[in-house]
């Protein structure tokens, strides 16, 4: 397995340009079984899970060619089922669930389980599809969903579930009358789907609104579209810019999509300026402690939350961080204290006393936002800090080495 090395205590500094979204690419490649012919998509990121959802969809019978762009044509599905082998690696697989029942009427797919942040459950996404009216049964660890044509429904979600908004909104396209979804997410991954799935020919109103409303159609047909930028990995280096004194031009992000973190990182102390097709970040000595609040959008994400913590770890002062998304996501904690870091989680709340200086150590990840974490404690870091498990941060972030090797850090990868 591989190891990331990195030597701390560099300043970062030029030019960086962000890759396309993840979060936005996995559902948009999903929605290529919505229709017949050949999809087309740009900036789409070089990522493992992009290359599962790639595989997950090859074994559905989905042609599918290049990376960026990446073209697939769903003309002939010729299986319904996503294994556990699959879905246990990445749990966006659930994305296929909606688009297999809405064009094939049927689909069996695994069941997520836990994970390294909590429970993550998918009922949200059943019990819509139940409303809409197909059938859904648990068996062997699978989903079995079948509806030989599903209806168009009011659905409220208790909470707003991002992949759910999407599983369901891709599967309410192609169902009969209208669809009325309650609660949804607002993220601009969803906004995003929503785009493509209407030059698709979908009606969808509302997208990025707590209110999406979808008019069932007939068919779709295939599109060219774009993936928006990642704003967690344009977040990422934006903390790390803050984090180690900086001054990073982020190219290619999304300023719009970044307004509660630009907001945070400001009233810490750090400098955020719009310049032509991006931000510039520049990083002051003094960074003072802010409390943090993780919600759905447009509250604080939780996927910067980790990264933030380590930010707090050396501000001035003592900072409050809630994470009300996920149950578990404080698993970063233990090792940044080993790295010198004075936090105390009780519950959902973290409390973060700055301290003047993080020490490098062995550290090892736990799922991929606590990499990124630990990879920005290392930059900040005094000496070498090793981190083990690096296959959690090629999920999701596309050639972070290279990048920040670009900005002056000394970090490399090993084999073990
Ligand atoms: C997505 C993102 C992930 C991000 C998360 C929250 C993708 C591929 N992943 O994950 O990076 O951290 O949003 O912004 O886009 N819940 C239920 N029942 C359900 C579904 C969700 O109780 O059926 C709960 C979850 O346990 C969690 C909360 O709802 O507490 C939000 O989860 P959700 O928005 O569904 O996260 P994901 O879509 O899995």
């Amino acid at each position: 397995m591989d190891k990331i090395i990195i030597q701390g205590g560099e300043r970062l500094h030029g030019e960086i340009t962000i890759s396309g979204s993840k979060n936005a690419a996995l559902p948009i490649i999903a929605s290529s079984l919505l229709t017949e012919g050949w999809n087309t998509f740009h900036n789409v990121p070089n990522l493992a899970d992009i290359k599962t959802i790639k595989k997950l969809l090859m074994n559905l019978g989905v042609n599918i060619d290049g990376d960026n762009p990446l073209r697939l044509n769903a003309d002939h599905i010729t299986n319904c089922e996503a294994s556990y082998n699959l879905v246990k690696t990445m749990r966006a697989s659930i994305l296929v669930l909606g688009p297999l029942v809405a064009r094939m009427g049927r689909a069996r797919v695994s069941l997520p389980g836990g994970c390294a942040i909590g429970a993550r459950p998918v009922n949200l996404h059943l019990k819509a599809l139940k409303e809409m009216g197909a059938d859904i049964d648990l068996k062997g660890g699978y989903v079995e969903a079948k509806a030989s044509k599903l209806k168009g429904s009011k659905i409220y979600f208790d909470i707003p579930t991002v992949t759910g908004t999407e599983n369901i909104m891709m599967a309410a396209t192609l169902a009969e009358g209208t669809t009325l979804l309650e609660n949804s997410a607002r993220e601009p991954e969803v906004v995003n789907l929503a785009h493509v799935l209407n030059q698709m020919g979908a009606k969808i109103r509302g997208a990025g609104t707590d209110m999406i409303e979808i008019e069932g159609v007939t068919s779709l047909h295939p599109v060219e579209e774009m993936i928006i930028p990642d704003r967690i990995e344009a977040g990422t280096y934006m903390i790390a810019a803050g984090l180690t004194n900086g001054d990073v031009k982020i190219m290619g992000c999304e300023p719009g999509h970044l307004d509660s973190l630009i907001t945070k990182l400001t009233e810490a102390g750090i400098e955020i300026t719009s310049i032509p097709g991006g931000l510039r970040v520049t990083g002051k000595k003094k960074i003072t402690g802010v409390d943090i609040k993780t919600l759905p959008y447009p509250g604080f994400p939780t996927d910067l939350q980790a990264q933030m913590i380590v930010l707090m770890s050396v501000a001035n002062g003592i900072s409050v961080i809630r994470e009300t998304v996920f149950e578990n996501r404080f698993m970063h904690v233990n090792e940044l204290l080993r790295m010198g870091a004075d936090i105390i989680v009780e519950g959902n709340s973290a409390v973060v006393r700055g301290v003047p200086r993080l020490r490098g150590a062995p550290v090892m990840a736990t799922d991929l936002r606590a990499s990124a974490s630990l990879i920005l404690a290392g930059l900040a870091a005094e000496g070498t800090t090793e981190l083990s498990r690096v296959y959690h941060i090629d999920r999701g972030y596309e050639c972070i080495e290279e990048k920040l090797s670009s900005l002056g850090a000394n970090i490399r990868r090993v084999k073990e």
